[in-house]
């Protein structure tokens, strides 16, 4: 009788990269369905990170931390101050940044301009493209404008090849576009396969730090999971940025989750244009251009975003409903919130809602997930209930709690500051905010300390 053959493959899920020796429906890591895929098992010792062949450069030796010099810190600008800050101020030496998003989004652009940007400062940068040809990569640098000669192009898939090349030219920024599309000949299963993907990372990972090539490494999100997302890499990775947006609207947020090097949660926004990105570099204006004047259901609220404040317009649509059950519905925030909101109004306000459909919507179709913009969603609610309109100039911010009470919210003076530098005259804040505030000339103030204050402060 033969020995028994050990099993060589296992299921992966290929949204998280959980690994399981059975197939199974739901991935008790992610909770996603229908993910998990058959695939050979990475061997025991990724030959990316262990074996001793493929280590670039000098062994390592332990050192004191005197020792260390902060020369290697510095940092490469990339020329558009959105994508450096949202990196914590530049990208640094040997670093490995993933950048995830939709497909179609905007990554190659962003990531071709700011090889443009690095390459005019004299810094060698290399672009490799699995997914377009060198003609298409052109087509698109024609787009964005003039490209200096030092930019790098190659189209390759093969790791193998990649890794040579790297070693050979060592450049100051590499970006690989896309790590599904790599695959290297230690794995056997397909590109985008999460033991692919993972082993691609580790290969990117050691030429990273051995040789000091700060690498972008661009993700595709899938939903469908035929294809290994982002999130296996996250935490293989030193940052994780992530490039979201309405494909239909023509503004793109680049957002950090995860950056060793700097502050997570800072936004950067960006426009696509026929001619490319363009920054926005005060995106309150951005968002606010194109609000109604008069309206009713239309009011400014502020969310601090990373380190900035960003004003945005809440509007709200509140009509009687035709059948029994009213519908509701929230783009932009959190649905369940705007229901506890609408229900703190009834119960505290008297207000009758039930009968009532309510639609509301961030313009611009931005997240907000702020507890800061309660109010301003609230105030839309009645304004639009009441049709009263609320004036152009107000804005409005605080966190509205379950007994009707306006509570205080962080960071109060820097919102105040940003509404005072976009023109705007009355701003409605919680009454316990009042004590970190200046006084800022040609502003109103208005504290309030319940809904019932914010709403006759609004609405009237
Ligand atoms: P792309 O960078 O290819 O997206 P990703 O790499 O994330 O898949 O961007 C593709 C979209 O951007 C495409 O629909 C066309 C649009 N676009 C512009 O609107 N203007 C431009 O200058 C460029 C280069 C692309
Ligand atoms: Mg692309």
């Amino acid at each position: 009788m033969p020995a028994q053959v050990k099993k060589k493959t296992a299921f992966f899920c290929q949204n998280c990269g959980y690994e399981s020796a059975k197939w199974m429906g739901q991935c008790p890591s992610c909770h996603e369905w229908n993910t998990f895929v058959e695939e050979p098992k990475a061997p025991a010792l990724s030959p990316g990170l262990g074996s001793k062949k493929q280590r670039p450069g000098n062994r390592t030796r332990p050192v004191r931390l005197a020792e260390i010099s902060m020369e290697s810190n510095e940092r490469i600008l990339t020329g558009m101050g959105e994508l450096d800050r949202v990196l914590g101020g530049g990208i640094i030496k040997g670093s490995l940044v993933l950048i995830g998003g939709d497909p179609g989004i905007g990554k190659s652009t962003l990531l071709l301009q700011a090889c443009r940007n690095i390459a005019a400062m004299g810094k060698s940068v290399l672009y490799i493209s699995g997914e377009e040809s060198l003609q298409q990569i052109k087509m698109r640098a024609q787009r964005i404008g003039e490209v200096s000669d030092s930019l790098l192009l190659m189209c390759e898939t093969d790791l193998g090849a990649i890794q040579e090349v790297i070693e050979e030219q060592k450049p100051d920024v590499c970006v690989i576009d896309s790590i599904q599309t790599m695959f290297s000949e230690n794995v056997a299963s397909a590109p985008g396969s999460v033991s692919q993907v993972r082993e691609s990372t580790g290969i990117l990972l050691m030429l990273a730090k051995g040789l000091g090539v700060s690498i972008f490494i661009v993700g595709h999100v899938t939903k469908d999971g035929s294809v290994a997302g982002p999130r296996v890499l996250e935490h293989m990775v030193d940052t994780v940025l992530y490039f979201e947006g309405d494909r239909h609207a023509s503004y793109r947020i680049l957002r950090a989750v995860k950056n060793r090097f700097g502050s997570t949660n800072e936004i950067g926004v960006f426009e696509m244009r026929g001619d490319g990105l363009t920054e926005v570099p005060n995106p309150s204006e951005y968002m606010l251009s194109g609000k109604p004047e008069g309206a009713s259901g239309s009011i400014v609220a502020c969310s601090i975003e990373g380190s900035r404040p960003v004003l945005i317009e809440i509007q709200a649509l509140v009509c009687r409903s035709n059948f029994g059950l009213p519908r509701r519905t929230a783009a932009g925030t959190d649905y369940n919130r705007v229901n506890l909101l609408m229900a703190v109004l009834e119960k505290r306000c008297g207000m009758e809602l039930g009968s009532y459909d309510a639609y509301v919507n961030i313009a611009g179709g931005i997240r907000m997930n702020e507890p800061a913009v309660d109010l301003g969603i609230l105030l839309a609610i009645v304004s639009s209930r009441k049709d009263m309109p609320i004036r152009d100039d107000t804005m409005a911010f605080g966190e509205v709690g379950l007994s009707g009470e306006v509570r205080a919210v962080s960071q109060a003076d820097t919102r105040v500051a940003e509404a005072g530098k976009l023109g705007f005259k009355n701003v409605i804040l919680p009454k316990s905010n009042m004590v970190s505030c200046k006084m800022i000339k040609g502003i109103r103030l208005i504290p309030v300390s319940t809904i019932k204050e914010a709403i006759s402060a609004a609405c009237s």
